[in-house]
């Protein structure tokens, strides 16, 4: 059953690393699909690579990703249980933020890869990450606080660059992943939030 979960998100990375769905094929050195274990229970999306992800073809590879596995450590949790992925899978020019249109081209990649992972937890790294869930939601009033919808219990943070750039957000992001602890202990309860109607009821016909 694992197999058949590793071969199919292996298809994805297949049909990732061939992508050319967006403009940002053109000037990547290795497309990011995403990397760890097909039956992690806590998946985290970050927003898109960065210089070294697009060289070594991994996410949270480079600065942010050590301090990511800082916080994982410090929350107790080992980074080679854990799935990451990124809402993007070619690193933008200058890290520049995602465009709509790159986040919609990739979008299906991430979606089959939830699907098939069925994480317990979605941590959500940054507003783009955060914005797929929660589009009209501020990170600066949602982070650290679990919400179950539907199936999947989400936990928006910061992204770790931020606390990179803006020291300040330092103690609010590892507060955060001490939260997340307390989740997966079972002694932080998320918030259920009811799963909006699927597409075919809002439908008139
Ligand atoms: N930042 C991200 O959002 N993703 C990565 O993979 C690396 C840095």
């Amino acid at each position: 059953m694992n197999g058949n979960r590793e071969q199919a998100l292996e298809a994805i990375y297949a049909r990732v690393r061939a992508c050319s769905r967006c403009s940002l094929h053109v000037g990547r050195t290795h497309a990011v699909p995403g990397a760890g274990p097909a039956n992690a229970t806590i998946m985290f999306i970050g927003e898109a690579p960065g210089f070294h992800e697009d060289q070594q073809g991994l996410p949270f590879v480079g600065a942010a990703g050590k301090l990511l596995n800082e916080l994982l450590e410090k929350a107790g949790i080992e980074r080679n249980t854990v799935y990451i992925s990124n809402v993007i899978k070619c690193r933008p020019p200058g890290n520049r933020e995602p465009a709509p249109e790159e986040v919609e081209a990739c979008a299906p990649y991430l979606d089959q890869q939830i699907d098939i992972i069925k994480p317990k937890v979605i941590v959500t790294l940054g507003r783009y990450s955060m914005a797929r869930a929660f589009p009209d939601e501020k990170i600066s009033v949602v982070h650290g606080k679990p919400r179950k919808v539907g199936e999947y219990i989400y936990f928006p943070m910061y992204h770790p660059a931020a606390a990179l750039h803006q020291p300040s957000l330092r103690s609010i992001v590892e507060t955060d992943f001490i939260r997340l602890r307390e989740l997966l202990d079972g002694t932080l309860v998320p918030e259920e939030i009811a799963s909006p109607p699927a597409i075919e009821q809002l439908s008139l016909f």
